[in-house]
């Protein structure tokens, strides 16, 4: 507490010279300059300075001042006007209130706009020769079932047209990768997942897969198709006005773990899809569209594991696909190796 001789003195009275007193802020720091957008001296230096001399976390130091840089760089670069900034804070504002537990507006923002494939990037980097990655999106659950290979993922009835799935989980080396697990999730043949279906009462379309022990592994299904992602909110309306549309090509989803290599997120698409080229999130990748095969033969299809009138749109869709993982090690030195390069 400040004292009774500090008290009588008006400059020391209040509470927020109280706080000062009481060390809950920190100390002042004389302001020596005016900051001036013409001089040498601008509203950029001034935030960067106080930064540089009262932080002392480094890393939320060097994320603020990088983005204080580019943020205070855009103004200038746009000559951003008033009533433009007044949008965007309406923009952001909008963002938060219609964000729920199911859709967050941020999250979509971030998509959209490619940041978020831009940090997956970053933080999952492939050796030449791996399978690319690409972000989960909003709909993957936890209480998929564990399935032992060649199982069916997806209920009776389940809408759409039948599928065989056929993969192998490998190395740089060409080897099959040994006890790697699959987690698969997708949309039905109406380009919803289960989770958009108010009735669920278990897991459909998705399930934890048990590769064999050569790294093959397989499952029965339904063909996804595309779907939209939610644009009833303000990212919606910034792809409206940038002209672009709201569709994901149809895909599946997969994570793929296994001991010693790197967690493989990715998706892969089918070459048959729409909106392959103008995917609103940029989770497409080239490398990532397989040529998908059809079967007719009824005896073919039983080998794969459907049963007679199992077959939904009567053929089976064949989807085959090998993934590539890196080792651990693998992933950590390229890591190192683009970090070096990114802070010349
Ligand atoms: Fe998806």
């Amino acid at each position: 507490m400040a004292s009774v001789q500090q008290m009588k003195n008006p400059l020391l009275v209040g509470r927020a010279i109280r706080a000062q007193l009481e060390h809950e802020v920190p100390k002042d720091l004389p302001l020596e300059r005016d900051f001036r957008e013409d001089s040498h001296y601008t509203i950029t230096d001034h935030v960067q300075g106080l930064h540089r001399s009262l932080s002392k976390d480094p890393r939320t130091l060097d994320l603020v001042t990088s983005l204080v840089s580019h943020l205070h760089a855009f103004a200038r670069e746009t000559q951003l006007t008033h009533a433009e900034w007044t949008k965007a804070v309406k923009f952001l504002t909008r963002a938060g209130k219609e964000s729920t537990d199911y859709k967050n507006e941020f999250v979509l923002l971030s998509d959209c706009l490619g940041f978020s494939a831009l940090v997956d990037e970053i933080n999952h980097p492939k050796p030449s020769g791996c399978t690319d990655g690409c972000e989960p999106g909003p709909f993957y659950t936890d209480d998929a079932p564990v399935v032992p290979s060649g199982s069916s993922l997806a209920k009776t009835n389940t809408q759409g047209e039948s599928m065989c799935f056929l993969g192998t989980i490998k190395n740089l080396k060409g080897e099959g990768i040994k006890d790697a697990t699959v987690d698969v999730w997708q949309a039905d043949g109406d380009g919803l997942y289960d989770i958009q279906y108010p009735d669920r009462e278990e897991p459909n379309d998705r399930g934890k897969i048990l590769a064999n022990p050569d790294g093959t592994f397989s499952y029965r299904g339904i063909l996804p198709t595309a779907y939209p992602i939610p644009s009833d909110g303000p990212t919606g309306d910034l792809l409206k006005a940038l002209g672009r549309h709201a569709h994901r090509a149809s895909h599946i989803h997969f994570t793929v773990k296994a001991p010693g290599y790197d967690d493989l997120t990715s998706a892969l698409y089918p070459s048959h899809s729409p909106f392959l080229g103008t995917d609103p999130v940029f989770a497409t990748k080239k490398s990532l569209i397989c040529q998908l095969t059809e079967e007719h033969d009824p005896k073919r299809c039983a080998d794969m594991g459907f049963k007679e009138g199992e077959v939904q749109g009567g053929r089976v869709w064949v989807w085959k696909y090998d993934f590539v993982l890196p080792t651990v090690e693998q992933v950590e030195e390229l890591k190192k190796e683009r970090a070096g390069k990114s802070r010349l």
